[in-house]
């Protein structure tokens, strides 16, 4: 595993700031951050993904898939509440052959006697070739993957969701979602998005606002109360990257201009002793007012689980992707997934044999 560009000292590599820290990444098995990943690994990826879709297909197509990864196995270790990652990830090895173990609560795991989360991850890597893990601390995964390559059992760690920091895989679907609704418009490419909700601590916002500063012409909107407004490390990043973005606080400011509206909800859970923190049911939901404020080809997407975000009105209007958005999660993670084994090229080899 090329592990080239990763400090050897663990501290070296936490203070690292945020771009370097994926800059160091670049080229490693394991998946932690958005940063990491430049134009063309999007690219390739979403590839993929499409491959394996359009090959799973078949019974035939399906039964070659299952035989890809059939000698490896998975941990999915989910630390923190989710149905539709985990579910995506348990799915993707379904349909590469991989065999999956879970944990998805801590409180059943040596952790509850005392044992450190590292000497559990540890434990995890002698049984599976593959960690997919969900963690309430930010950066544990990145620990993790450190420790694990400086063991003697180093196994690809993917992030499935660290803190309020990061979910690099979601950004990944969001972004191959995206390039699909935008296929015969140009692409990602010129186009605006705007998010609105609580994105100081909407994980999937901070990775996917990030990504799109590897497309050419985006411009951004943030639509949040000051509270709950994009993190300032976000609004750093971006502008070194010459995306230009605004912010607002009520979405319908920015929907006439917008080719894509993220929805987040609430991030309660985050909230301090004694504090809490709120949304306004007017400014940060979108309804079938708000649709006829949008261009017609405009596309709403939600990481979901929403609360009322989004009407569930719109729930089958043509501008609705969310649902597709969570089935996209499958495809890219399976993508994602075979690619750390290096056996793409099975699947793009015979990809005319499947057409
Ligand atoms: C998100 C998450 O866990 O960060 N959900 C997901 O993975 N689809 C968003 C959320 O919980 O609000």
């Amino acid at each position: 595993m090329d592990m080239s560009g990763w400090p050897s000292e663990w501290t070296a590599y936490e203070s690292l700031p945020l771009m370097e820290k994926g800059v160091a990444l670049r080229g490693a098995k394991h998946v932690l951050v958005a940063q990491q990943f430049v134009r063309e690994d999007l690219e390739v990826l979403g590839e993929l993904a499409t491959v394996i879709r359009r090959v799973s297909k078949s019974q035939e197509g399906a039964r070659f898939l299952k035989g890809l990864l059939c000698d490896k196995r998975a941990m999915l270790y989910f630390a923190q509440p989710s149905s539709r990652t985990y579910l995506s990830f348990l799915a993707a090895c379904q349909i590469l052959g991989l065999d999956t173990m879970d944990v998805r609560d801590s409180k059943t795991s040596s952790e509850v006697k005392g044992e450190s989360p590292e000497d559990t991850v540890r434990t995890f890597s002698s049984y599976a070739d593959l960690i997919v893990m969900r963690h309430p601390q930010g950066g544990f995964a990145e620990r993790v993957a450190w420790m694990l390559a400086h063991s003697n059992r180093e196994v690809p760690v993917i992030n499935a969701g660290s803190g309020a920091d990061q979910h690099p895989t979601q950004a990944l679907l969001d972004v191959y979602t995206l390039a699909r609704s935008f296929e015969n418009r140009g692409g990602i490419d010129g186009k605006m998005v705007l998010f609105a909700g609580d994105l100081k601590r909407g994980r999937t916002v901070r990775s996917l606002a990030w990504m799109l500063t590897l497309f050419e012409g985006v411009n951004v909107v943030f639509a949040a109360p000051e509270a709950l407004q994009i993190g300032a490390d976000i609004q750093v990043l971006l502008r070194e990257a010459g995306v230009p973005f605004r912010l607002c606080d009520r979405v319908q400011e920015a929907l006439p201009e917008a080719d894509a509206v993220y929805m987040t909800r609430l991030q309660d859970e985050w909230d301090g002793e004694g504090e809490q923190s709120s949304l306004s049911e007017t400014d940060f939901c979108v309804g079938v007012e708000e649709l006829k404020l949008m261009k017609p080809e405009a596309v709403i997407m939600h990481p979901l689980p929403r609360r009322h975000e989004i009407s569930r009105e719109l729930d089958n209007e043509p501008q609705a992707i969310y649902w597709r958005q969570m089935r996209n999660g499958m495809w890219i993670r399976a993508a994602l997934i075979l690619q750390r084994f290096g056996r793409e090229g099975l699947v793009l080899d015979s990809r005319e044999e499947w057409a």
